[in-house]
């Protein structure tokens, strides 16, 4: 099967066939390399040419697309979601409007635990129905790739079903999703008095089946003050990596939590929130290999202060973005969206911006070696949009959808 996209006005995060970009940083995430006026060619799902239309080959295509006036990026890459869930949380929306916080309504038994009593009890077929169909919203907005979190099931059974739900999206769709074991996000209640009760479970009990059966990629831990401590990371960080998951962190969403340095510790593939930053953790992430990835629709959605991206990226490192989609501190998977918060409120450049949600969110979940940017060899996992007078419409432009379809 071969597609040709004809007239594009710029083709968007282009890269040499014969150079590896796995990341951009610092202030390499200004760099956006385009072609003005192009052509590209995808056969079988793999980029195969590009180039500019006065330099097009004559070629047959089974599938011919005219992109006059409209540009084609590569796909977003949401690289923290929690897509599987069973309800929305409209009713703690309105108590945090008349006051209570974040974390007050988490301490009454709401938050995570109210969606894992929804979780638990909801049929599993009804749970991949309801999850697929969000899927499919977010992929019409540009998401082409993205990876999505267990833990609102925090007992074996619930934990398996939603994973179980990730397993067979991915074997339903033909987008790249990654799986992340999350059980610890919060402690259930009858475990609050037993903390080390719940780490033991999920060490012992949970964490053998779901490495023993492939059911994820990563493990992550909420590493945050009220849910799961330094030294509780520690523990469940290694036993994660004994059955060969990598890490990923909830980290310093509420407070200096020391997420940051842990993870690093560890090796962890990202950490992820980072309201909370400093010049320590800065300075914990210089050296490393772990992507700072900031998930500004939660700061927006909890009214909370926006992440330091511009300090970051002036240290000379890589920010990634992603959606944090979930019910409870941002039910949006809107990458438009974000790509918005992040310029008028994060003071990214759009180019910085759409650098952290395709090569760097390829960089997060450790495939910028087939998404990320526009490759020969790459995924033709591509973004066209509507007519666009520029790139920096698309922020410019919040709340509505220049996304005309998703490639894939
Ligand atoms: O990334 N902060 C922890 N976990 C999620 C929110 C979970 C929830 O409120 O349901 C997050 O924001
Ligand atoms: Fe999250």
């Amino acid at each position: 099967m071969r597609v040709l996209i004809n007239n594009i006005s710029t083709l968007c995060n282009t890269e040499d066939a014969n150079s590896f970009v796995e990341r951009r940083s610092g202030a390499g995430m200004a760099q956006l390399p385009c072609i003005q006026n192009a052509w590209l060619i995808a056969e079988n799902g793999i980029i195969h040419s590009m180039g500019t239309m006065d330099s097009k080959p004559e070629m047959h295509a089974d599938e011919t697309i005219d992109a006059t006036g409209r540009m084609v990026l590569p796909a977003w890459v949401d690289s923290h979601t929690h897509l599987v869930f069973a309800a929305p949380r409209d009713g703690e929306f309105v108590d945090r409007i008349k006051g209570l916080s974040y974390e007050e309504i988490a301490r009454n038994g709401g938050g995570i635990l109210n969606s894992a009593r929804r979780l638990n009890e909801m049929d599993e077929q009804l749970l991949y129905d309801q999850s697929l169909e969000r899927l499919y919203k977010v992929m019409a907005t540009g998401t082409g790739a993205i990876e999505i979190k267990s833990g609102y099931g925090l007992c074996l059974e619930g934990e398996l079903k939603m994973l179980r739900v990730i397993r067979r999206l991915k074997e339903n769709v033909a987008i790249p999703i990654k799986a992340s074991f999350l059980a610890a996000h919060a402690y259930p209640i009858e475990y609050r008095q037993n903390k080390v009760g719940y780490i033991d479970l999920i060490i012992n009990e949970m964490l053998p089946v779901v490495a023993g059966e492939g059911l994820a990629d990563y493990i992550d831990v909420f590493c945050e003050e009220g849910f799961f401590s330094v030294a509780d990371t520690e523990r469940i960080m290694d036993a994660g990596a004994r059955h060969g998951l990598k890490l990923k962190i909830h980290a310093n969403q509420l407070h200096h939590s020391g997420g940051v340095q842990v993870g690093v510790k560890h090796g962890a593939i990202s950490v992820d929130h980072l309201e909370c930053v400093g010049e320590e953790e800065i300075a914990a992430l210089q050296g490393s290999n772990t992507m700072p990835t900031l998930l500004p629709g939660a700061a927006f959605f909890l009214g909370m202060h926006y992440q330091p991206a511009r300090k970051i990226i002036d240290a000379g490192l890589p920010v990634c973005l992603a959606t944090d989609y979930n019910p409870g501190s941002c039910p949006s998977g809107n990458v438009p969206l974000l790509l918005s918060i992040a310029c008028t409120q994060l003071k990214m450049t759009p180019e910085e911006a759409i650098n952290a949600v395709t090569i760097n969110g390829a960089a997060a979940l450790e495939m910028s070696n087939e998404l990320g940017t526009i490759k020969v060899g790459k995924k033709a996992t591509l973004i066209l949009t509507k007519p666009i007078p520029s790139l920096a419409y698309l922020p410019y432009d919040y709340g509505n959808n220049n996304i005309e379809r998703l490639i894939y």
